[in-house]
């Protein structure tokens, strides 16, 4: 089946569009990407969705308006990606998340919001479109993220490797592999910031001029403050055992802000902040696997942004030592696009009554087919 994945993260840098091809179900699941592209926001959109994200309010009417607005830029990726291909017989969209609760109680159950609603890229592709993806999860109980360990499972677990694959996306997310020669359990989490601090640190930095540190090359040009990582690692959702999630909600601005001033006490420069924030994320991402991983990998594969930020995966693997560190390319899987290309598979596993969230990952009470699917009439 023809299937098209489209997926706009925390980074709300753009929508990423994957055309793939895929054979097979589960087990023996085969993907071939035809077509990847990112789709940047319009200046304007991408503005609003950043307030909302903040915390902003908006009445009703706006929120429909802005519904129709995202759903309209993911429709016109979805026709771009086609163009020059045969075309897609199924959409997968996961929405652009602009709100993210885990359930804090017991009792309470987690509540996500992704706007682009699938019904209006249905009508405007006129094709099958599947969205709402984290919704099934969080009514069983969970967390309803991460959703991609399954698909990571079915794409690149390694016969003789244990391997985490590890997202940096907006937030940093892993898939613990353990290898197919000893089935173990399939864990992951969200490990904390990505590349939010990172993004919201250099705008402020540069005055508004740049959106993120290119590679990583302002950040390497500065020294890390390990006292501040250090004290911020000690922060609740570095401890918390998973099932875990989180989101611009816990490390956005008003989080940027702290450590901005803790920096100021230290008198950092620009550059020393980024060097720090890197030096954070870096290191929360492997506290994250030294305390709640039943044994270190034997590989780190990254993907998402941040595996394009050199001075980032130096830090990481500084950090790993003798774990080595490599992309999802470097396995044959493009790192740009795999989380697009995963919700291009969920999707076909929706279209196929195949459940597709691991409860052990989510903690939801059991695994459940995921997305609303919407007809072209
Ligand atoms: N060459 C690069 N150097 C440094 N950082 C980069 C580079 N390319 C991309 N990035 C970072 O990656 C971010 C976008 O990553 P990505 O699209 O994977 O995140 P996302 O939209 O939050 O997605 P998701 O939630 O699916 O993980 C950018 O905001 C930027 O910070
Ligand atoms: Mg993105």
């Amino acid at each position: 089946m023809r299937v098209i994945g489209l997926m706009s993260g925390t980074s709300i840098d753009g929508i990423d569009a994957a055309l793939v091809e895929i054979l097979g179900s589960r087990d023996d699941l085969k993907i071939e990407l035809i077509a990847g592209q990112t789709f940047p926001y319009p200046e304007a959109l991408r503005h609003q969705i950043l307030s909302v994200c903040s915390g902003d309010s908006l009445s009703i009417a706006e929120l429909a308006t802005l519904d129709d607005a995202i759903a309209h830029q993911f429709s016109q990726a979805a026709l771009s990606i086609q163009t020059g291909h045969p075309t897609a017989e199924l959409i997968g969209s996961h929405g652009q998340t602009v709100y993210h609760r885990p359930a804090t109680h017991p009792s309470q159950l987690g509540y996500s919001l992704q706007l682009g609603r699938g019904a209006t890229i249905a009508q405007i592709t006129q094709t099958t479109t599947i969205s709402n993806f984290r919704a099934a999860d969080i009514a069983a109980g969970g967390q309803g993220a991460p959703l991609v360990p399954p698909v990571d499972r079915a794409l690149l677990s390694h016969p003789t490797h244990t391997r985490c694959i590890q997202n940096i996306g907006g937030i940093g997310n892993l898939a613990y592999l353990p290898k197919k020669s000893a089935p173990a359990k399939i864990l992951g989490w969200d490990t904390g910031p990505g590349n939010m601090l990172l993004d919201l640190a250099v705008h402020v930095l540069s005055q508004g001029s740049q959106t993120y540190d290119r590679d990583g090359a302002w950040a390497a040009t500065g020294s890390s403050c390990q006292t501040l990582v250090d004290r911020w690692l000690q922060q609740d959702f570095f401890q918390l055992p998973p099932p875990k999630s989180t989101g611009r909600e816990q490390f956005g601005s008003d989080y940027l802000q702290a450590c901005l001033t803790d920096a100021q006490v230290e008198n950092l420069s620009a550059a020393d902040i980024l060097a720090t924030l890197t030096e954070f994320t870096a290191a929360s991402i492997v506290h994250s696997y030294q305390t709640f991983l039943p044994q270190m990998p034997d590989q780190v594969l990254l993907c998402g942004g941040g595996s394009r930020n050199l001075y980032l995966k130096q830090r990481l693997q500084t950090r790993l030592g003798d774990v080595p560190v490599l992309t999802t390319d470097e396995c044959g899987l493009n790192a740009d696009f795999k989380e697009a290309i995963a919700f291009a598979v969920l999707a076909y596993w929706r279209q196929k009554e195949i459940p597709g969230n691991l409860p052990d990952v989510t903690g939801a009470r059991a695994a459940v087919p995921l997305g609303e699917i919407y007809q072209a009439f």
